[in-house]
């Protein structure tokens, strides 16, 4: 097993570059089931969640293969291996159930083994079956697996009109990708707005799709007979700009954010400036200096482009350090407060009640050896770790190579102690 030890106290000062989103590449890298061309993704971030994805779509039967310049892929798949998602991979990464639309598109079969709770929640697909069976699909549940298959007098799926009960970002990927090579006119009501979805949309726009309102609660997709391969960059990942922004206030520091987009994270900007944090933006940079103390800022998660619940952990780390107290409220998960033992662990003034949590910053913090229990959750222990004096060790590290690009190579060139250890 592997930790990260660190010795912090250190205010951060450097550049960081910020690397493609995790959460736009993975349903991207799927849009490679939905045409039999050569698909070609760069400032694809080297993570794990992108290697489960890779090797779930190799079992699907797509040939990948890294470019030279590191970050970019090339994928074509050129017939369909096994229609199968198996439960190894997909309770590994959620987001493998990104396949189940594009399979029902192009192939007409998918039998996706259903995810499974993590830590932060049940998380359900239920949504993302039901806006399949608007299209047409038949759906079975059979030892763990959705059996998906469209009814062989209707060739492939139709258009048809889905609203979500509720906003759900991989629901709206999935009713996305697979409407766009339906029969038909497909009308998505109440979809999510995330920036990542307009990406999904941008690039089967350009393989021929034709989807409009993308990035707005309504999105019709007109489906086409066949769809093109392209050369795609991924854009910039929101939440690891948004984490390394909390590094610098947390530690006091000052750090430059490039290869980024401000626009995509708009919610944890407003934040941080009403904290008391200087923040100059760029076209492709924010610059973020610390000069001044912290005040406490309540915040609530929300659907974008709302206060993003992938921040909320790390929100809540640079509140403990803030002068005065502050309230957040977890909208979005049922279970989402996993990281508040783990910070308390380092003397941080935390009660949750129910869907809040409030937090009364404080400035006797010292390190602690703690355990990350997922993906948000192991960045906030990092976060207070190197705002705080003393030594922190952080076990299960595992999760963080799931979503942070090289993590400790950014954070050591800014100056933190930083460095990854075996341990029994
Ligand atoms: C995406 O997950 C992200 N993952 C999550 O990021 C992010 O936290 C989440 O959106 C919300 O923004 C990827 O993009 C790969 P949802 P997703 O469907 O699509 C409920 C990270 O750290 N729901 O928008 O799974 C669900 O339980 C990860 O990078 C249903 O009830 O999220 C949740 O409470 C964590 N039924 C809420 O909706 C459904 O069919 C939002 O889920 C689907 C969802």
């Amino acid at each position: 097993m592997q930790a990260i030890k660190i010795h912090g106290g250190v205010p951060l000062e450097g550049t960081i570059p910020i690397s493609g989103s995790k959460n736009a590449a993975l349903p991207l890298m799927t849009l490679s089931l939905l045409t039999n061309d050569r698909f070609i993704l760069s400032n694809v971030p080297e993570l794990a969640d992108i290697n489960t994805m890779k090797c779930l779509l190799e079992q699907h039967g797509a040939s990948i293969h890294r470019l030279d310049n590191g970050n970019s892929y090339e994928l074509k798949v050129e017939g369909l291996l096994s229609s199968e998602a198996p439960y190894d991979l997909v309770r590994k990464m959620r987001a493998s159930v990104l396949v189940l639309g594009p399979l029902l598109a192009k192939y007409g079969q998918a039998k996706v083994s259903l995810p499974g709770g993590c830590a932060i929640g049940t998380r359900p697909i239920d949504f993302h079956l039901k806006a399949l069976e608007s299209l047409g699909a038949e759906i079975n549940l059979k030892s763990g697996y959705v059996e998906a298959k469209v009814p062989k007098h209707m060739g492939r799926l139709k258009g048809g009109h889905i609203v979500f009960p509720s906003i759900t970002v991989g629901g709206t990927e999935n009713a996305m990708m697979a409407a766009s090579l339906a029969n038909g006119k497909t009308i998505i009501e109440n979809a999510a707005r995330e920036p990542e979805i307009l990406d999904l949309a941008n690039c089967l726009n350009l393989m021929g799709a034709k989807i409009s309102g993308a990035g707005s609660s309504i999105i019709t997709i007109e489906g086409v007979e066949g769809l093109n391969g392209i050369n795609y960059k991924v854009l910039p990942d929101r939440i690891e700009t948004g984490t390394y922004a909390i590094a610098a206030a947390i530690t006091r520091g000052c750090l430059k954010l490039t290869n980024t987009d401000p626009n995509l994270l708009e919610a944890v900007i407003i934040a941080l400036e009403a904290s008391g944090v200087n923040i100059e933006v760029g076209e492709d940079f924010i610059n973020i200096d610390t000069s001044k103390k912290i005040r406490g800022v309540d915040i609530q998660t929300e659907p974008y482009p709302g206060f993003p619940t992938d921040m909320q952990a790390q929100w809540m780390a640079l509140m403990a350090t803030a002068d005065g107290a502050a309230m957040l409220t977890e909208t979005i998960f049922e279970n989402r407060f996993m990281h508040v033992p783990e910070l308390v662990r380092f003397g941080a003034n935390i009660n949750v009640h129910g869907k809040s949590a409030i937090i009364r910053g404080s400035e006797d913090l010292s390190g602690a050896p703690v355990m990350a229990t997922d993906l948000r959750a192991s960045v906030s222990l990092v976060l207070l770790g190197l705002a705080t004096h003393g030594t922190t060790v952080i076990n299960r590290v595992y999760h963080l190579d799931r979503g942070y690009e090289k993590l400790e190579k950014k954070l050591e060139s800014c100056g933190a102690s930083i460095e990854r250890i075996n341990i029994k």
